[in-house]
């Protein structure tokens, strides 16, 4: 069950810089806490500035990894289908600006990759729930 107080005290400190809806994040918080008790990590692709991967690391038990994913780059190949308001280069964002996030956190890598070149990693990651 997710505490209501503790998550709309959470969600009020993360959505004041980066914007996020509500209910995606209520989801995204039941979705970590119902594999918190399966072994395993937790793995994002596309992270952005950090927005869902901050919610991840909150809810995920403790002995859990997190790994993040970016290219950092943005969207690419977007067509017609994707409209006006998304392009190429949307959502493009910063390592650094995901880094501070997580400074000392050792439950957190942050790793520059395209997906799916970045596959080789699933080699070593055992067990994950993907998030992308
Ligand atoms: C919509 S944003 C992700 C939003 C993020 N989950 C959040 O909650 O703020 C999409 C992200 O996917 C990244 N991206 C797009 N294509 C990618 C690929 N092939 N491999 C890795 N990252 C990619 C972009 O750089 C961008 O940061």
């Amino acid at each position: 069950m997710i505490n209501s107080l503790e998550f709309e005290n959470f969600f009020n400190n993360i959505s004041k810089e980066l914007g996020q809806k509500k209910e995606e994040a209520y989801n995204l918080c039941k979705y970590v806490q119902q594999v918190n008790d399966i072994k395993g990590d937790i793995v994002e692709i596309g992270v952005f500035k950090g927005k869902s991967a901050q919610i991840l690391n909150y809810y995920k038990s403790v002995e859990k990894k997190l790994y993040l994913f970016d290219t950092f780059e943005g969207l690419i190949d977007c067509g017609n289908i994707d409209g006006n308001i998304i392009h190429n280069g949307s959502f493009q964002s910063n390592y650094n600006i995901v880094k501070k996030l997580f400074n000392s956190n050792d439950k957190v890598e942050i790793i520059i990759g395209y997906f799916p070149k970045m596959l080789p990693w699933n080699l070593r990651i055992k067990n994950f729930l993907l998030y992308i």
